[in-house]
């Protein structure tokens, strides 16, 4: 079997770590990248065995392109991938998949239309530390879990970023940011979301950078900068989660699932593997638990291995496009919410996705 030859079209700052696995697992290959800034497309190009630069438009109108692994900036996840669905390619984002909920409804249309498929990051959850811990829902560690809480609390980016405006205009915020990695893990532990209500506001309406090089300007703040809402799961679950670039201090867990037999502390869904948690009803203290699944180190792109099997099985990839679709329709719904003060009905439903095996690294997913 040929591997997947994947164009990548973005080749900013994530693409390294997807460019060092997908050229190291044997199902899948790197045969072509593009940017906007061509010359930057060059420079990687020269790095990759066997990959040419390309303009966007030329990797994809390539015959040499089954993939395209789109690491575009937010703003343009969902007009490139839409143009490669319709150039008959299958299609990986990364997060959110777009950050209009239209962009990923005409998305996943044009992928069906063309009989390809569309998968979307985060991928941390198919790491170790997620995986162990749904294995552990699974086997009852818990019992039957009745409710979650996750926090990603933050005081923003401007003192780091080199260029942090983005985070604070329309389509940035805590929420589309983060809020991807949380609740896809939330939605791999309990399961699909069926109703959101949530109060969101903007604490300070400007930001000063205090990075370089733009040291002293002003940010307005055009989108919410901390969101807290409620979740209520398919399964009767109920989930809190707060973002917030508002925060100074914080000790909170990132996540915690509450189950009626006892709690687990989840690692942190923005890494692959970490210590998960637990403690059972009659037990003193919470005690780590070893990793049972594979994937722990930074395996960025184990999604869009998945998606090489999915794509040579004829099945559904674990980090589906209908997977991101419903969180990001979830993730809007909090501010939707706020707004128009009431509780939110989701239109899109999705599965927990496909449990990982046990001890199961590259090239072995199936
Ligand atoms: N950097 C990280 O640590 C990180 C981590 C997780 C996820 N992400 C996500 O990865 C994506 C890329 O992030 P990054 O940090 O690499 O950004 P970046 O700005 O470093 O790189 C983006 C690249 O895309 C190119 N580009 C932008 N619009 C384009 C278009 N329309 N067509 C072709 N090329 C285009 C830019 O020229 C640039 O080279 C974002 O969605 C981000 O949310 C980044």
């Amino acid at each position: 079997m040929h591997p997947l030859r994947i164009g990548i079209i973005g080749v900013g700052n994530i693409s390294g770590i997807y460019i060092k696995n997908l050229t190291s697992f044997r199902s899948t290959t790197i045969s072509a990248v593009a940017d906007i800034d061509l010359s930057r497309a060059e420079a990687v190009a020269g790095q990759i065995e066997g990959a040419e630069a390309l303009t966007p438009e030329g990797l994809l109108a390539s015959a040499n392109v089954d993939l395209v692994l789109n690491l575009t900036i937010p703003n343009a996840h969902g007009p490139v991938a839409i143009a490669a669905a319709k150039a008959g390619k299958h299609v990986y984002n990364e997060k959110p998949l777009s950050i209009r909920l239209e962009d990923a409804e005409a998305l996943l249309a044009e992928a069906k239309k063309a009989g390809t498929l569309v998968g979307g990051a985060p991928d941390t959850f198919l790491g170790g530390g997620i995986q162990t811990c749904r294995a552990l829902i699974e086997e009852g560690a818990i019992g039957e879990p009745i409710a979650a809480n996750a926090f990603m609390l933050c005081r923003g980016h401007e003192g780091w970023h080199p260029n942090p405006d983005f985070y604070y205009a329309v389509g940035g915020g805590p929420m589309l940011d983060m809020g991807p990695y949380y609740i896809t893990a939330l939605v791999n532990l309990i399961g699909g979301i069926r109703r959101v209500s949530g109060s969101t506001r903007i604490t300070f309406p400007t930001r000063t950078i205090t990075s370089k090089p733009k040291h002293g300007q002003t940010i307005n703040v055009e989108t919410p900068t901390h969101i807290s809402g409620t979740m209520d799961f398919d399964n009767g679950a109920i989930g809190h989660i707060t973002t917030s670039f508002d925060v100074f201090a914080n000790d909170m867990p990132n996540i915690v699932i509450y189950g009626s037999a006892g709690s687990l502390i989840v690692p942190d869904p923005n890494g692959f593997g970490g210590e998960p948690l637990i403690k059972r009803a009659g037990e003193q203290e919470f005690r780590p638990v070893p990793l049972t699944h594979g994937f722990s180190e930074n395996a960025r792109g184990v999604g869009v291995l998945d998606m090489a099997y999915a794509i040579r099985g004829n099945k559904k990839p674990r980090a589906s496009g209908e997977l991101a679709h419903h969180v990001l329709e979830v993730m809007h719904a909090f501010e939707k919410s706020s707004t128009l003060e009431k509780h939110i009905h989701l239109t899109t439903h999705t599965e927990k996705p496909e449990a990982m095996a046990p001890d199961t690294y590259a090239d072995e997913l199936d």
